[in-house]
């Protein structure tokens, strides 16, 4: 079942019904300035860092689900109805949503009377603007009042959800032009020098700051008093909760409607210029911002702007195939998560609170692969930053906060994985751009710059460590966990409370992870290029040398007959082996190892794909692990502590499905890689909305494996590393236009009755104008015409100057 349709020429997804099976949401904002947005106009508003500089407050964990949010109230008569539904729920006689790229609107209508809400964050403002139009199409006037409600959080919403003794006191606002301009100011007079504000461009006929005032000590939004009673209180706020409520009375003659304009704004000050008479702060910034969203004209040059920046990044990469689903994946969705996660990390969505979890190393890394193409500076300056929370010793925080780019300490370092995905990342920098000046940019260790060394220096630690950090099989030590957060080998955990991943000792000298094995041979080669390209040749081939020990532990030690072991315990036992009793296949190592080309001459590459394909896949995607646990393991850690089916516990984690997607690329499986592609792929599950219930737009997290309850359901939508991986697997495994350090190479890999296909792609300042003929065959370019000129090889020779280059591509 759907509850909605893609609209591809205007780059949207319709929702035609408010009640999806979970609030199916958009992010707004580009720069520093987010909103997250249900279809139901639930969610919040934050600038910067989710956790502390949160505008509006949002409940989690809240019944009904997805309730706070900035919502518009009509009153016509004795009816009261939202556009977007909730929070009143008045039966709507039309509705629809429309989720765009950085922007959404609504369009809903009872009795007569149609509302229009277009809901964006500007390129270049700390500001969400709502343009709400109001249309009579009664045959009679229409006498309508309009409200609009935001509730404030307090900035830190952490504290903000905690600390009542003091915050029920804290609350002030300031309020002019009669109500139309509401100030958030709660800290503003010691320690900040910010402030929020909730404007609308007309006069108003009343306003409420309390929200006690607006709904009435015992109602929540659904039930706001001063709604039911038509009239405002012009309450001001003064300890408790801090709301801004407009109430505009709108009367309409047939046919006629009016618009208004709501800018909910951030606001910073000079230090030194904090207010503008004691006790009231200085307004100058945000009558300039309020002033430029005034007109429609300009709100609406506003949301073109917007959607230009969209037209133009999407232009990078473009496919043209016969199959919708992946052209509108590619061309649209899939590179529009890539940028969410760039702005997000792991930080905050409808499953990620904001508060917890600020940007993770390894999350970033990865989230890198996917945006690096769109935002080549950005992912620059990404790389540096992440790179600044490194260590001497090359191990590295394991999560950063976004707003002082420091470690987070609570969780601090331990997870071997890290540094590796540093080399990653910086790797699909500069095979991008070829900017290989970046690895020459002084970076600090631990944002110490006293102890700052190059880029390269740093990727240099990143693989020492895990050269000189291997356990009794001669496999990289795995420390609190790999990617696999809750394989956690070294820790046991016996209590409620302890940490699954620091408590006890946390790291260990034995437990070894086969699929650090397999990063260190994909991304030691890839550091191997990098040092060839700065001319240390001698610094390549040692890593090359670092590189065949673990290739052959790997193939040795970490082979387990028909596929990889997964890792070796505290007590060198086998962890996903046919000895095991539960856990005996895990998917990270089969598809990562193969990817990284380990076992591909020596035939345990296809023997252990084909041992994922009988033993993990479903028909909803490829579970983590096999045979599910059922118990807890205490030497194994969280892995074992999710009920079988769900997450980490033999879900469908589909952040390493295409890393299988893609190891059957590198054997040349096309029908199976693209087999893979599409389980997991939104486009292609639209129609069973009702079993997956999460977005049909973008990817989630999980996907309940077999042994759940609610197989096939999604959860944790958005943040997830899949956006990234699955579009790397699509653009340069599948459809086959890989960036190498000289110049893009053409190799795809697509099943049989694919089709001839045309691929547009900017790279390095130049166009590429690609067109794929396919004979039949999965894999095998048998002719590449660059320009008229037949080329050997897949790689379009890079030539100074060329901005324009016609490519023709045959495979078989
Ligand atoms: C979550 C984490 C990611 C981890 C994965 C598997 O998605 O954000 O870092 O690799 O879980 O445990
Ligand atoms: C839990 C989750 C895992 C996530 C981790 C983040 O372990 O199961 O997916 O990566 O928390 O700390």
């Amino acid at each position: 079942m759907k509850y909605g349709f893609f609209d591809d020429n205007a780059l949207e997804y319709v929702i035609t019904t408010p009640k999806t099976p979970l609030p199916w949401i958009n992010y707004l904002g580009n720069r520093e300035f987010f909103s997250l947005i249900s279809n139901t106009c639930g969610g919040y508003t934050f600038y910067k860092d989710a956790k502390l500089l949160r505008l509006t407050r949002y409940r989690y964990n809240n019944v009904p689900y997805d309730n706070n949010g900035k919502y518009f109230f009509i009153k016509d008569g004795d009816t009261i109805w939202n556009p977007g539904w909730q929070p009143v729920k008045t039966a709507l006689d039309s509705y629809e949503c429309r989720h765009g790229l950085g922007y959404s609107t609504f369009t809903s209508s009872k009795d007569d009377v149609e509302a229009k809400v277009l809901t964006f964050v500007p390129m270049e403002d700390n500001c969400e603007v709502s343009k709400v139009t109001l249309i009579n199409k009664k045959n009679s006037d229409a006498s309508l009042t309009l409200f609009s409600y935001v509730e404030w959080c307090l900035w830190n919403a952490d504290d903000d959800m905690k600390n009542f003794q003091r915050n029920l006191s804290t609350g002030e606002v300031e309020v002019t032009d009669g109500g139309s301009v509401i100030y958030h100011k709660t800290e503003y007079r010691e320690r900040r020098n910010h402030y929020a504000i909730y404007g609308v461009n007309t006069a108003v006929d009343g306003f409420d700051t309390s929200r006690d005032a607006f709904l009435g000590a015992y109602n929540g939004p659904d039930s706001p008093d001063a709604v039911k009673e038509g009239k405002c209180t012009g309450s001001v706020a003064s300890g408790w909760s801090p709301i801004a409520a407009h109430q505009i009375n709108v009367n309409l003659k047939p046919g006629e409607s009016k618009t208004f304009i709501f800018t909910l704004g951030y606001i910073e000050n000079p230090e030194d210029d904090k207010w503008e008479a004691p006790s009231v702060v200085n307004k100058k910034p945000a009558i300039a911002m309020l002033n430029k969203f005034k007109t429609e004209e300009a709100v609406d040059a506003s949301l073109e702007e917007l959607k230009n920046y969209w037209k133009e990044l999407l232009s990078i990469y473009h496919v043209s195939s016969s199959n919708d689903k992946v052209d509108r994946m590619v061309n649209i969705w899939n590179q529009y998560q890539c940028m969410v996660t760039f702005n997000m990390s792991r930080s905050a969505s409808y499953y990620e609170s904001g508060i917890g979890r600020g940007m993770g190393f390894r999350d970033s890394c990865q989230d890198l692969l996917g945006f690096v193409h769109l935002i080549p500076d950005r992912a620059r300056q990404r790389i540096i930053d992440i790179a600044s929370t490194q260590f001497q010793d090359g191990s590295a925080y394991h999560q950063y906060q976004p707003l002082t780019k420091k470690g987070n300490s609570d969780i601090g370092s331990g997870f071997n994985d890290d540094p590796l995905w540093l080399i990653a990342g910086t790797s699909a920098y500069i095979r991008e751009t070829g900017d290989l000046s970046i690895l020459k940019e002084m970076v600090p260790f631990d944002n110490d710059m006293s102890v700052a060394k190059t880029l390269m220096d740093h990727l240099k630690c990143s693989f020492n460590f895990t050269a000189t950090h291997k356990g009794p099989h001669g496999l990289p030590l795995i420390g609190r966990a790999d990617w696999n957060d809750c394989l956690n080998l070294n820790c046991f955990s016996e209590h409620p409370g302890e940490s699954f991943q620091t408590f006890g000792p946390s790291e260990g000298p034995v437990a070894e992870s086969v699929f650090i094995a397999g990063m260190f041979v994909k991304y030691g080669e890839e550091y191997a290029q990098l040092a060839e390209l700065l001319g240390d040749d001698a610094e390549a081939a040692r890593a090359r040398e670092e590189v065949k020990k673990v290739y052959d532990a790997t193939c040795t030690a970490g082979w387990d007959g028909d596929w990889f072991v997964r890792a070796y315990d505290a007590n060198s036992n086998k962890v996903g082996s046919k000895e095991c009793e539960e856990g005996q296949i895990y998917i990270e190592p089969q598809g990562f190892c193969v990817l990284a080309g380990v076992g591909v001459k020596e035939g345990l590459a296809e023997k252990a794909l084909k041992s994922v394909e009988e033993r993990l896949d479903t028909k909803y995607g490829i579970m983590i692990l096999q045979p599910a646990y059922t118990k807890y393991h205490l030497e194994l850690g969280e892995v074992s502590s999710y009920p079988p089916g769900y997450k980490e516990n033999a879900g469908i984690f589909c952040h390493n499905n295409p890393w299988v997607s893609i190891a059957e690329t590198v054997l040349g499986h096309g029908n199976r890689a693209f087999e893979i592609y599409k389980k997991t792929c939104p486009a292609f599950i639209e129609e069973i909305s009702d079993v997956h219930c999460t977005e049909p737009y973008v990817y989630s997290q999980m996907v309940a494996g077999r042994d759940a309850k609610f197989f096939g359901q999604g959860k944790n939508s958005w943040l997830t590393g899949t956006a990234a991986w699955t579009f790397v697997n699509i653009s340069q495994y599948i459809l086959g236009v890989y960036p190498t350090h000289n110049g893009l190479s053409i190799n795809p890999c697509v099943p049989e009755d694919f089709g001839d296909f045309n691929i547009t792609r900017k790279y390095r300042g130049a166009t590429y104008n690609i067109s794929v003929k396919q004979n039949g065959a999965q894999k095998g370019v048998s002719k590449l015409l660059v320009n008229g000129k037949e080329v050997e090889g897949n790689v379009i020779p890079y030539e100074e100057g060329v901005k324009e280059y016609t490519v023709e591509a045959v495979i078989g």
